[in-house]
């Protein structure tokens, strides 16, 4: 007897759920912000850095050496084609995530 019973609030379950399922009303993409640092180059760098992903990829990477961030933006402009043009761009940049987002070692 209780296992009808159980089987019954399974599917009476099941049959809630499909049914919610089917009315996708209201379904919002959440927007996450991550700030950025205040520091020389700060809006330079949002320019140039925001435009295909957030700033959370850069954050997520922890803090890091210079020559690192060197890499990661000549990476971006050689691989991903991120319209940095000039060195001086180039070195705004790498100061501004070493500045901010260093770990005091130049190599
Ligand atoms: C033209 C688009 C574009 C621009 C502009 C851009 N990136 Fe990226 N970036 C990417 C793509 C694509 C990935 C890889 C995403 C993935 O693998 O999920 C990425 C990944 C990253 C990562 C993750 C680690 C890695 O090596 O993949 C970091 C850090 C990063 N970008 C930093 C930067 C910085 C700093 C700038 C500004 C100098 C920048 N990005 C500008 C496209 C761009």
């Amino acid at each position: 007897m209780i296992n009808i019973f159980k089987k019954l609030i399974i599917i009476a379950v099941l049959m809630g759920t499909t049914l919610f399922a089917g009315s996708n009303k209201g379904i919002t993409i959440p927007y996450i912000d991550f700030p950025m640092k205040e520091g020389k180059g700060m809006y330079s760098t949002k320019g140039k850095c925001n435009m295909c992903h957030s700033f959370g990829y850069v954050t997520n990477q922890g803090l890091q050496s210079k020559k690192f961030w060197r890499e990661k933006v000549i990476k971006m402009i050689k691989v991903f084609k991120a319209p940095i043009q000039t060195d001086k761009d180039i070195e705004t940049v790498t100061n501004y995530l070493f500045e901010n987002y260093g770990n005091g070692k130049l190599e």
